[in-house]
């Protein structure tokens, strides 16, 4: 069973909703509903993402991402289709059913931290749970140890003022973690830290991630980050999903041109991995096999090298021709002591991470399975041209990561911050806010 899914989803802001809905189903651009005075935020989208997957939904400013991650937790009412969490279609919950489903089942994390400015990291990592209920002492442990997971320990009696911005959201983090949900929904959540910290960020939520196996929606308008979190990636263009996939389904092979517009300067040194870039292990021999066999198999494939592997595919090494015809010429029969040793990489491995080691081979890389199996290689040439674009432009390495929330942006999410400034400090039973989804941000406090 999907941990969340979305079924033909529809947000219309404005009075005609139902109208707008059946013209938008009928295949309507947004724009051509003006009239009806509506704004189709979230428009027919439909997507499973399975319990342990990080699904990233990407699009520019205004395609509809914040308005479908709060459709997600019932944070905003929906038009029309259904979301299911765990198999239970949350569109038909009550207020109160709501709320305990964001506090037992799905956390939200915000780009701007939603921290309380007076209270300390350790009460602020801890409020989930105080939400619900839970006894100081125990969910003082929790905190502790989700905020010893994002490298916070020490920094418990601190007040988030005195963090920096990096470490306020690793606080924002703590608290989904303590909470402890199945499921996690992250709204730009590292778009306003500066670059460094922000992959830093996404190299700590990765490990989390393996280590914690939870179910992760997370926003970007950054293509890099997307690629770099996303186990799929969906993405959205003015409210409807234009594609749906793996990042390098959609780096290779864009399901129209909007998306490949979007994807063309992304650095895909970081998103292309040894097993989508590989070829196959031609030509292999047997280390049985003597000198002679050997270069045969080399001159008939054409190729300058051979792998060796073991019968149950395991890889040896590789040999060269010129060694191995020398060894012909010496009338050596035995092929031991001509193998040389490969260097390998993980099918995982990013093409970035690679360069050194082909660099320094003059062999191609040969591919490893965890049971050392050879189950490609990667010739140099076939590296550099991974690189081109598919519509055959040129390479771009460039890694523009580095955007900053414009002021647009910051307005229009004035929604997450603003109930809280005049909440007080106690944020848990008053003022309508929602209980941990809408605690205060701490803009004033922000360096
Ligand atoms: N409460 C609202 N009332 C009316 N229109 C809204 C409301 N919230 C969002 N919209 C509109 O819905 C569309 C989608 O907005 P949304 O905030 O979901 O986009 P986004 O992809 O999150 O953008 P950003 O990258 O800027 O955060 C926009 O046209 C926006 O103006
Ligand atoms: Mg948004």
């Amino acid at each position: 069973m999907p941990a969340v899914r979305a079924d033909k989803l529809y947000k219309i802001f404005g009075r005609r909703p139902t109208r707008a809905v059946e013209l938008l189903a009928d295949g309507r651009h947004r724009d051509d509903i003006k009239s009806l005075n509506v704004t189709a935020a979230v428009i027919d989208v439909s997507f499973e993402v399975q319990p342990g997957e990080i699904f990233v939904v990407m699009g520019l400013s205004g395609s509809g991402k914040s308005t479908l991650i709060r459709m997600l937790n019932g944070l905003l009412p929906h038009t029309s289709g259904t979301v299911e969490i765990d198999g239970t279609d949350i569109t038909k919950l009550g207020k109160s059913e709501l709320r305990k489903l964001r506090s037992d089942k799905v956390s939200m994390v915000f780009q701007h931290f939603a921290l309380f400015p007076h209270r300390t990291v350790l009460e602020n990592a801890a409020y989930g749970l105080e939400v619900r209920g839970v006894p100081r002492a125990e969910r003082e442990t929790k905190a502790r140890e989700a905020l010893a997971m994002v490298g916070l320990d020490g920094w418990e009696v601190k007040v988030p003022g005195q963090l920096s911005g990096g470490m306020q959201q690793r606080v924002g983090l703590a608290r989904a973690l303590a909470a402890d949900t199945e499921i996690i929904l992250m709204d730009e959540a590292f778009s306003a830290l500066d670059p460094l910290i922000r992959r830093d960020m996404q190299t700590q939520l990765l490990e989390l991630q393996a280590s914690l196996g939870k179910t992760i929606v997370f926003i970007t308008h950054d293509l890099n980050e997307a690629m770099r979190l996303g186990d799929r990636i969906c993405v959205l263009r003015d409210g409807r999903v234009a594609q749906i996939g793996k990042a390098e389904e959609i780096l290779n092979d864009p399901a129209n041109d909007y998306v490949a517009n979007f994807i063309e300067d992304v650095d895909r040194t970081r998103v292309l991995t040894a097993s989508s870039v590989m070829e196959k292990p031609i030509p292999v021999i047997d280390p049985g096999q003597g000198p002679r066999t050997a270069l045969r198999t080399m001159r008939d494939n054409q190729t300058p090298w051979a792998f060796v592997v073991q019968r149950d595919r395991r890889l040896m090494g590789v040999v060269g021709e010129s060694a191995i015809a020398e060894a012909v010429r010496d009338n050596v029969k035995e092929l031991a002591g001509l193998v040389g040793a490969a260097e390998r990489v993980s099918p995982d491995t990013a093409v970035a991470d690679m360069f050194v080691q082909a660099a320094e081979s003059s062999y191609p890389l040969a591919v490893i399975d965890d049971d050392e199996r050879l189950v490609g290689v990667i010739p140099r040439g076939t590296l550099l041209a991974a690189l081109a674009t598919p519509g055959g432009g040129e390479e771009n390495g460039a890694d523009e990561a580095a955007e900053t929330a414009s002021a647009a942006d910051e307005a229009s999410r004035a929604d997450e911050s603003a109930s809280g400034s005049g909440a007080g400090d106690s944020g848990a039973d008053d003022s309508g806010a929602e209980p941990g989804d809408d605690a205060p941000a701490t803009e004033g406090s922000r360096r």
